[in-house]
């Protein structure tokens, strides 16, 4: 009774106002003690905050009180920043006097800020407007606003910069990564560190001890910014870090700049006005992925799964295998891993245990993690021990008949309740175990190289896998760490499906005469970290040209290889592995390349050249790699293979390195160019050529003839 129906809609996240929001008041030896628990998070909502305004303004008046304590209900956050479901263009700028920090920094009384847990954006904002600090250890306190495409706009640029100094809190703002609550103290960001059981009477006490006719508010403090000649040296480097493309940097590098030249109360002002203007379409485009991300695991009709997978069983010691151990072990998950002999299986663990060794070495991991890793490691060249494991992973050579007889051995050895997963990147997955009775228990787990490292976890459901086996998936993916996205079966499921035309369109370009270096370097001004000639030379050749021809045979319409790459393949330049590919060794090889691109464009013998390689500006050519990527999206949306449209945003962000400030792959077109652009732009490109990767596909043109956004499912 398996449910397929996969609907594609616009992300839905839940209404944070519409949940319980309490905030509590109550006097403990004379200290008023106001609780946030607005689930799930304390995102400070305009709710949230009149009522925490109410309280503080209650205990101002309350003669029986001489402090006040603000401290959260909700285990492990104090606040998780402003409610981001309430974001919405800004029409006028605001009184920055009226946010909550400033009122809570006018209180007559001293607040002292209790953390334990997430205290972050407006949450750390929000303690910072507070007279004190004080933290447990593990709290995890920092300004990622510019990671939502905004700057903090509740006197974070001004406060943070006070506390601590500017060089350290540009780099809290610009690495978007909170800190310790430890660190925040050794910072004295955070004025008192204690264990939770300690947290309320640590901060009455603190409370109590403040007189406030000596306290100077964080907004005013001199004492702990820079020199003057030190600060001149820290904005010209800042200068030279902020990325042209994440505007939100020089924003943020503007509003702190401001403050401490002109003083807090003027820093404030050009703090709200540098977040009126922020670049509109990129905060929208991170703030979508934002929940975006969140929605993924969000699967319709699949049931709570309330195991853990304590045990996974990895067929096969290679690239993909060691990397998948690696990935169970350093999340405490037991692996047997089976090698067709010893010596190969010898191999493939010693890689493990290196990785490990390494990672010790680097003072990643603690000896007492590196021990329970490798405890947590055995090999095996038989099926032994397979009958108790709670999932089984099979990594080996991309051969249908090896990957059928290994499912053949599972469905034997394994027993009835475990996850039978493939690894296979573009092998149809119905086809692997067709026969078998065990087919409701089989799922692609398409892992992407490294395997421990990169963040998505591709869970793919045949029409025969049953909701219980997803959500076996999806629990995998939370327990290692990973971003899961939920796909139906097709040839490359998400990313490699969706991304086929992007090399194709690289080696279209090259035909026409434009340079494999020209078309790397328009990839990575757009954002990539490195463009599609250097992927290929990463990931190899050889492999490139097994994978395009895998998606040709799907999708011969509109696949498409150029001619360079084959060219590249027969003289043995097959990329990183043998030392020589587009580059040598990283490098560019423009001599060692010329006769080998002249003669890729002798055999395209192309009648169209579309214009000359020097008229092509860094926009033509993303638009030319990416725009077919977006159309491959729209016929997978149009086929109803996931579940949202946002899916294929963090698909391409968390597989395939998509910039993240764009949005991801479908974000980046509705958001920057919209639906009807994208189209017009796609067609003139197939008139032009008439190849068929540009011709817009039915959804796509349905979007922009109805003047619906792409993300919509319409
Ligand atoms: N606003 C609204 N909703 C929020 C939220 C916020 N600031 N933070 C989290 N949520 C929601 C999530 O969307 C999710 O909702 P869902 O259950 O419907 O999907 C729910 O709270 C739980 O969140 P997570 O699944 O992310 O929970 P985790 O425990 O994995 O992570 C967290 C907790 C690290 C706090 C993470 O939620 C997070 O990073 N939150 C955002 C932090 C942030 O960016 N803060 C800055 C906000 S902008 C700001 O403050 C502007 C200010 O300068 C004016
Ligand atoms: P690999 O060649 O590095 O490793 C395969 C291993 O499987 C070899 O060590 C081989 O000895 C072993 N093996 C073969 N038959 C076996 C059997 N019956 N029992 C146990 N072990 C057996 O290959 P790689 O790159 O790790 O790929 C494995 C799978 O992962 C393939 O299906 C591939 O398509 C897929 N994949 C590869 C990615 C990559 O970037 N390399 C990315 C995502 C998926």
């Amino acid at each position: 009774n398996v449910d397929h129906k996969l609907e594609p809609t616009s992300i839905q996240h839940s209404d944070v106002k519409a949940q319980e929001e309490v905030v509590t008041y109550e006097v403990n030896k004379q200290v008023a003690v106001i609780r946030m628990g607005s689930k799930p998070v304390n995102a400070v909502s305009s709710h949230l905050k009149s009522s925490i305004e109410e309280k503080v303004s209650e205990a101002n008046k309350d003669t029986n009180v001489k402090a006040i304590v603000l401290m959260s209900a909700i285990p492990g956050f104090f606040i998780a920043g402003a409610d981001i479901t309430e974001f919405k263009p800004k029409t006028k700028t605001e009184d920055p006097t009226t946010r909550l920090p400033s009122r809570l920094e006018g209180s007559t009384k001293p607040i002292v800020a209790a953390i334990d847990g997430f205290c972050l954006g407006g949450g750390l904002e929000t303690a910072m407007g507070c007279t004190a600090r004080v933290a447990t250890p593990n709290s995890r306190l920092g300004l990622p606003e510019l990671n939502l495409g905004i700057i903090p706009g509740w006197g974070g640029t001004q406060r943070l910069p006070r506390l601590i100094g500017v060089k350290k809190a540009m780099e809290l703002m610009l690495t978007m990564k909170p800190i310790s609550g430890k660190e925040a103290h050794d910072l004295k960001l955070v004025d008192q560190l204690c264990e939770s059981n300690q947290l309320l009477s640590t901060a009455i006490q603190l409370a109590l001890s403040i007189d406030m006719s000596k306290n100077i508010k964080s907004l005013h403090r001199q004492d702990r910014l820079e020199s003057k000649a030190e600060l001149e040296q820290i904005f010209a480097h800042l200068e030279k870090m902020v990325d042209p493309r994440q505007p939100q940097q020089r924003q943020a590098l503007n509003a702190v700049k401001a403050g401490v030249t002109r003083g807090g109360d003027e820093g404030l002002v050009a703090e709200e006005e540098e977040s009126f203007n922020v670049h509109k379409p990129t905060a929208k485009a991170l703030q979508h992925l934002f929940f975006a991300e969140r929605a993924t695991s969000k699967i319709p009709n699949v049931p709570a799964y309330n195991k853990k997978i304590n045990s996974v069983g990895v067929i096969g010691g290679g690239t993909m295998g060691g990397g998948i151990a690696i990935a169970c072990l350093e999340n405490g998950i037991k692996v047997t891993l089976k090698e067709v002999n010893q010596k190969f299986l010898d191999a493939g663990l010693e890689r493990i245990k290196n990785t490990f060794k390494s990672k010790l070495e680097r003072k990643r991991i603690n000896q007492k993690q590196f021990d329970a890793a490798l405890n947590n490691l055995t090999g095996t060249i038989s099926y032994e021990g397979f009958q108790t494991l709670d999932c089984v992973i099979e990594a080996v050579l991309e051969i249908v008949d090896l990957k059928k007889s290994v499912f053949k051995d599972l469905s034997k050895h394994c027993n009835k309740e475990c996850i039978l997963g493939t690894n296979t990147s573009t092998i149809d997955i119905e086809s692997i175990a067709s026969d078998l009775d065990c087919r409701d228990r089989i799922i692609g787990l398409h892992f992407f190289s490294p395997a421990n490292v990169m963040p998505l976890l591709e869970i793919i459901r045949t029409s025969h896998t049953s909701n219980e086996i997803i959500a076996a998936g999806l629990q995998l993916s939370k327990q290692l760490r990973k971003t899961p996205v939920v796909v139906k079966n097709c040839v490359g499921f998400a990313v490699n499906r969706i991304f086929f035309p992007y090399g194709g369109a690289a080696g279209f370009l090259v035909d026409r005469g434009v340079h494999p270096y020209r078309i790397d370097k328009a990839l990575k001004n757009f954002g990539f970290g490195v463009g599609p000639f250097r992927m290929s030379d990463i990931v190899g050749l050889d492999v490139g040209v097994m994978t395009s021809n895998s998606m040709k045979g799907a999708y011969s319409d509109r696949a498409y290889d150029g001619q360079l790459k084959q060219i590249m393949v027969d003289q043995k330049r097959l990329g990183d592995k043998v030392g020589r590919g587009y580059y040598i060794k990283g490098k560019p090889d423009e001599e060692g390349i010329a006769d080998l691109i002249k003669a890729s464009q002798n055999r395209a013998n192309n009648p169209k050249p579309l214009k000359n390689q020097n008229e092509f500006t860094d926009a033509d050519i993303q638009e030319i790699l990416l725009l077919p990527v977006v159309n491959e999206a729209c016929r997978v949306v149009q086929e109803n293979l996931v579940y949202r449209v946002s899916d294929l945003d963090v698909a391409s962000v968390m597989g395939m390195n998509f910039p993240r400030f764009r949005g991801g792959i479908v974000a980046w077109a509705d958001v920057f160019l919209g639906a009807k652009k994208t189209f017009e732009k796609l067609d003139r490109l197939y008139q032009e050529t008439g190849m068929e990767m540009f011709k817009p596909c039915e959804y796509l043109k349905k979007c922009a003839d109805n003047n619906k956004s792409l993300e919509s499912g319409l």
